[in-house]
């Protein structure tokens, strides 16, 4: 399969508030790009590991990302890391890679070298030459694996779950890019924010979202993704909604999620830039 874009588009998905649909979010986007034929790269650079066990069988993964950021002991005492590549595994959904995690990886918030931080910009910068899009799921907290992601992308994206108080702790994040875009000087952009966990029969969601709209402006999403139970069953199974449940409320509002992705970035499904089409 061809590359379709001719630099890799490399997004984030954060909120450090917990259980905000980063990973559904993550894993659904990027499987759902690879669905549309676009060679598509979900690294996982939270130790939680729930991007990388929706996809792929723990007792598979023999490398992971630790062993490429924090390095590891050799049988012969030698302290080694691998390369990020062999952390790369390929998944079940044809198109779709996935850079696994592991709980080692929580040993990176205690390490504040910023030349760990930058490993991961330059593993992406390789990864362009071979992916059209590649999606980063983050830990719920700010910290170096948050940073890391961010420095590595050109775009994030900002799941926000329906709920009292949606844009509890924002203002920390905006913090957090501000420092990336002062400090490195990467202009990384924000590509909207997303309504999650949505329930319309009652008032709370509908008063996130207004506060989302309000916040955002043309920034929030249109999409809004529907409460569905299917989204939280497919994981178990080692699969993306679209394989799971395709045509549950999860699959149609993420296959819209995705079109409306696309549609920010003017990249068409054939994979021509509109802009540079229309210009
Ligand atoms: N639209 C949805 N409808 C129903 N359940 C959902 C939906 N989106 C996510 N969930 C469920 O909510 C929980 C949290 O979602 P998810 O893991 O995607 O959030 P997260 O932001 O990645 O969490 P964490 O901060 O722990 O990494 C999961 O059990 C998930 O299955
Ligand atoms: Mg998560």
């Amino acid at each position: 399969m061809g590359k379709k874009i001719p630099h890799g588009i490399s997004i984030t998905i954060c909120n450090h508030k917990g259980g905000s649909g980063k990973t559904t979010t993550a894993c659904n986007l990027a499987a759902g790009l690879a669905r549309l034929d676009f060679k598509t790269l979900l690294i996982d650079v939270d130790p939680q590991s729930n991007a990388t066990i929706t996809f792929l069988d723990r007792t598979l993964i023999d490398i992971h990302l630790g062993h490429a950021f924090l390095g590891f002991q050799s049988q012969n005492g030698q302290f080694m890391r691998h390369p990020f590549a062999n952390a790369i595994y390929e998944t079940a959904v044809p198109n779709l890679d996935l850079a696994a995690s592991n709980l080692s990886l929580s040993k990176l918030n205690r390490i504040i070298d910023s030349s760990d931080i930058i490993e991961l910009y330059y593993a992406v910068k390789d990864a362009r030459l071979e992916y059209d899009f590649i999606i980063i799921d983050t830990p719920p907290n700010l910290g170096p694996l948050l940073d890391m992601a961010l420095l590595a992308s050109n775009y994030y994206i900002i799941p926000i779950e329906a709920a009292f108080y949606p844009l509890e702790g924002v203002s920390d994040l905006d913090e957090t890019i501000g420092k990336i875009r002062r400090i490195h000087k990467e202009n990384i952009q924000l590509l909207g924010a997303l309504v999650t966990r949505f329930d319309q029969r009652t008032k709370i969601c509908g008063q996130a979202y207004s506060t989302v709209v309000e916040t955002f402006k043309d920034a929030a999403f249109e999409t809004v993704i529907r409460n569905n139970t299917k989204l939280v069953t497919a994981p178990a199974l080692n699969q993306s909604i679209y394989d799971h449940a395709p045509t549950s409320y999860g699959a149609e509002d993420y296959t819209q999620f995705v079109k409306e992705t696309l549609a920010r970035l003017k990249i068409a499904v054939d994979g021509r830039n509109l802009m540079l089409v229309n210009s």
